[in-house]
């Protein structure tokens, strides 16, 4: 049986990667006529539009394919205001969260969108975040990279403090704050979970931890627990295979708890 699928292909604007082996992956824009990528290299796609996705293209000497950019891809394009959460957290809070596709995910603080996307990507087409932030320029700087990532359609952006005004709305699946207060947010997250809903905070000291884990104990929720992901990459060479030398020590501590009534 062949396949009946329609060719996926390049149309102008879209979000493009380029990967090959031994180089560093590119994303940019798909747009026509030369453009920089990488600092002050140029780069001309023009040809690619209208071309199935997949296809060669050869820029200072190496080789690339084109391709859909990944979740990570997008990551790394974020324009940072407010620091942003790690990938390897990102992946856990959205385990921890129950986040997955269809589910309605509310999101605070916005920051700079890295965590949006990530939320977006997993509630897929189906799905629906919202994210508040109580700061209008990060929330701007969120909106835009979000809107880059292609995933504007599936987050709902909200100038809002969440600690003092809560979610104004209940039905949610998923609450996931990363911000300095979690446990201020605690009671209003609660309310506004389904039963059976998770909340999972990111907090980068272990006094907000605790605060944040006596809190979900306070307030009934079941199955809380606290969690610090250590990344450690290994470098594989020739000479032997080992723990890369040097690695990020420390980027947050991760809690959550699921709502029962
Ligand atoms: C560390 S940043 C979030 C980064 C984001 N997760 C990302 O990956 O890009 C924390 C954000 O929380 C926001 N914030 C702090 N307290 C808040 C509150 N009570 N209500 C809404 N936003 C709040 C701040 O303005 C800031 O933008």
């Amino acid at each position: 049986m062949g396949d009946e699928r329609a060719a996926d292909c390049w149309a102008e604007g879209d979000a493009i990667a380029l990967v090959g082996p031994g180089v560093s992956t590119r994303v940019t824009r798909l747009h026509r006529g030369p453009q920089k990528v990488g600092g002050d290299s140029v780069l001309d796609l023009t040809d690619q539009i209208g071309r199935p996705v997949g296809g060669v293209v050869t820029w200072l000497g190496a080789t690339y394919r084109a391709v859909r950019p990944s979740v990570s891809d997008l990551l790394s394009q974020v324009r940072r205001g407010a620091q942003i959460v790690t990938a390897k957290d990102a992946a856990q809070l959205v385990l921890l969260a129950g986040v997955g596709p269809g589910g309605s995910v509310a999101e605070a603080g916005s920051g700079s969108g890295a965590l949006t996307i990530v939320l977006a990507t997993a509630v897929g087409p189906a799905g629906h975040v919202v994210s508040c932030d109580r700061r209008p320029e990060f929330l701007e700087n969120a909106r835009s990279n979000v809107a880059r990532s292609g995933w504007g359609d599936r987050v709902e952006f909200v100038e809002r403090d969440v600690a003092k005004d809560g979610w104004g709305r209940t039905g949610f699946t998923s609450v996931v704050l990363d911000l300095a207060e979690p446990w201020e947010v605690l009671a209003a997250s609660r309310g506004a979970l389904v039963t059976g809903g998770y909340v999972a905070t990111y907090t980068p000291t272990y006094n907000q931890l605790e605060r944040t884990v006596r809190r979900l104990r306070e307030l009934g929720f079941a199955e809380v627990r606290a969690t610090e992901l250590i990344e450690r990459g290994i470098h594989v060479g020739d000479g032997g295979t080992r723990p890369e030398f040097e690695m990020l020590g420390h980027t947050g501590f991760l809690a959550a708890g699921r709502k029962v009534d």
